[in-house]
């Protein structure tokens, strides 16, 4: 029998196993209506044809490249550049889509947003003296990232629209004094998960500001920025960078589908060659990814890469159509939270945020929230979701959930609300 703590650190660490958690708890009750995953609206994928999709891609590489459409084909079979193949099209729909000015070079395509936060990790943190950021609570993915590379986490707490700008500074300091430095921060500036949070423009300069003041990168990542109500659309950290301070962190699991596994990494800060040159940073994260996961699947790829074509390079109009259902849903939880719980708030015993986009809710309730709870509500009252603790890099015990309203009717977010009252009200000290 191997020793457990013989393994790496990160697998006995509580935020690992409470991810497993999560995930056996959701499998384990199926019948429970479930505010728990950020996943997408299934019904969205089936107007997605996979073939079509392929093909499409398929024509645009043969008229590009000036082969026949069965050979394009055929390269989606094969081993591919580790850098990616639909770069140009994603660097067409980030100039469309969010006014950002990248070359396909800066860019390099992963296995889901997850991928490229490791990459990313990966290059930047080359010593212990350097320490990782975060606006918390915050996605877990960035959280574990830095786990399994060792990388040590420090919290910036979020602040409605905003950020402590003392708080942040006084985290370099406290750095600086123990010999080491915040080498980057990673932010979500766009509807965050777990808060739905948004980042005000004058507060996306300020941390800008920041980062060049102390020395250190953003991580910008975008997951969510497109469900947007498309008149309060604020710029990107990136359009907004002038000094390439933020490395931007993309996905299609959102405005697209999960299943894809395609992210990417815009890295368009230039980096010095041992020869005298300079290459952009995309470059570097491409040879990190080619000893971990060789390349994005061509295949998966290419589908990403048909959507982008159906949509000429610009995901807009899907984002108008998909960000109107999760603002609507988001609309009927809320609704459904005051129905429900509007007197349990009068009495101070719970109260939650109401975000205007993303796809969560933070309900805050009068006792801590840990899986023993999770599994009694979602045993005795059929209904499910996140315990905010794992959104933290070191909270010990949290009194918050996260309710996802993304994969959900109307009516199904009506009945969960109802079972989560009646399991609240059940509650000691309610
Ligand atoms: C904020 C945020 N970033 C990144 C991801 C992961 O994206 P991907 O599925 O592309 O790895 C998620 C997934 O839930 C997320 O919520």
């Amino acid at each position: 029998m191997i020793d457990g703590m013989s393994l790496h650190r990160s697998l006995t660490d509580p935020s690992l196993q409470s991810i497993n958690f999560l995930n056996e708890v959701v499998a384990r009750y199926p019948e429970a209506i479930s505010f728990a995953p950020g996943a997408p609206f299934e019904e969205f994928f089936d107007e997605v044809s996979i073939e079509d999709c392929i093909n499409r891609y398929s024509v645009h590489t043969a008229e590009k490249v000036g082969i026949s459409f069965l050979a394009a084909r055929r390269r989606l079979f094969q081993y591919g550049p580790s850098q990616g193949l639909i770069g140009d099209l994603i660097a067409k729909s980030l100039r469309s889509d969010f006014t950002m000015d990248i070359d396909a070079s800066s860019i390099v395509v992963t296995v889901g947003c997850q991928e490229a936060m490791f990459l990313v990790l990966r290059a930047l943190f080359s010593s212990t003296r350097d320490v990782l950021a975060v606006v918390e609570p915050c996605f877990p993915g960035i959280l574990g990232a830095a786990k399994l590379l060792d990388i040590e986490v420090v919290g910036l707490e979020e602040r409605e629209g905003s950020f402590d700008r003392r708080q942040l500074d006084r985290l370099c300091d406290h750095a600086r004094a123990r010999g080491k430095r915040v080498r980057a921060l990673y932010v979500a500036p766009d509807y965050s998960n777990p808060t739905g949070s948004i980042l005000s423009e004058e507060a996306r300069l300020e941390l800008l500001e920041a980062a060049g003041a102390e020395d250190f990168f953003l991580l910008e990542d975008n997951a969510y920025g497109f469900t947007a109500d498309p008149t309060e659309a604020r710029p990107t950290l990136k359009a907004l960078d002038q000094d390439r301070r933020v490395i931007y962190l993309g996905t299609f699991a959102k405005i697209g589908f999960p299943g894809a596994r395609v992210g990417f990494a815009v890295a368009d800060q230039m980096t010095s060659t041992r020869g005298g040159g300079e290459i952009p940073l995309a470059k570097e994260l491409a040879a990190i990814k080619s000893m971990l996961t060789v390349n994005t699947s061509p295949i998966c790829q290419a589908v990403i890469g048909g959507l982008l074509l159906q949509h000429n390079c610009s995901l807009a109009s899907l984002a108008r159509k998909k960000s109107l259902f999760y603002r609507s849903n988001l609309k009927a939880l809320l609704e459904a939270l005051d129905r429900k719980f509007g007197t349990l708030a009068q009495l101070g015993k719970v109260s939650w945020n109401a975000p205007a986009g993303g796809f969560f809710v933070r309900l805050r309730l009068p006792v801590s929230a840990d899986e023993a709870l999770l599994d009694l509500s979602a045993r005795q009252y059929g209904v499910l979701w996140t315990p905010m603790r794992i959104f933290y890099c070191s909270a010990e015990s949290c009194p918050e959930i996260r309710l996802s309203c993304s994969n959900l009717t109307e009516a199904l977010i009506s009945e969960g609300v109802t079972r989560l009252a009646k399991f609240v009200q059940g509650l000691p000290g309610v």
